[in-house]
């Protein structure tokens, strides 16, 4: 029922995230094209209101793990994107250009996680962002380590998700 594309829906549905990563720098082939998967993502106005920072320095990708409290996954990956969120950009359409440019990394076998820099104004300070742009999160990415996500997920006490009937409501929100 779900063909012609059932694949598509899969990969959507399956993508989760990697934070195990092989020591070796991500093809520069795979690099450009899950750039341009982001460049492509529609947003608000069709304004692209963003920048995206590829982070591969050594230096650089110790500083930004500095920033955050859970970024474990940056100091394991070669390579961090930091979506930069333009003056007058949206959180929406940053979340869109994050999550196509992770399915467009699983596409091509590149895992992805998603790290929180809780101090972003160090973030920034480290990136070179001025005051009025926002670069909260980055994108870790890189080769999985093989059996990284099972294995991830196995660990991680945030496997899962709630089931459907515990956050859709028809018509009204009743709690
Ligand atoms: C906005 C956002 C911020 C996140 N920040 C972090 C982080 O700082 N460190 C981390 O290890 N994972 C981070 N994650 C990954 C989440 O923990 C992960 O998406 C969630 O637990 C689901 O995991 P799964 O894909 O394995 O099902 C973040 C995810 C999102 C969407």
């Amino acid at each position: 029922m779900l063909d012609p594309n059932a694949d598509v829906y899969e990969a959507v549905k399956g993508l989760r995230v990697v934070r195990n990563f092989e020591d070796r720098q991500i093809s520069e082939e795979h690099l450009d094209a899950i750039l341009e998967a982001g460049r492509w993502t529609g947003s608000s106005k069709n304004r692209q209101n963003w920048a995206i920072i590829v982070v591969q320095d050594p230096g650089q990708l110790e500083r930004l793990a500095e920033c955050g409290d859970f970024t474990t996954p940056l100091r394991n990956a070669p390579t961090t994107l930091v979506p930069v969120r333009l003056p007058e950009g949206y959180d929406w359409d940053l979340g869109r250009l994050s999550q196509n440019m992770m399915l467009a990394a699983a596409a091509l076998g590149v895992g992805s996680c998603p790290v929180t820099f809780h101090r972003e104004d160090d973030a920034k300070a480290v990136l070179g962002v001025a005051d009025d742009h926002g670069a909260r999160f980055g994108i870790t990415l890189g080769y999985p380590e093989p059996d990284a996500e099972r294995a991830g997920r196995e660990r991680s006490p945030l496997s899962g998700r709630k089931p459907l009937g515990a956050m859709i409501y028809r018509d009204r929100f009743e709690t």
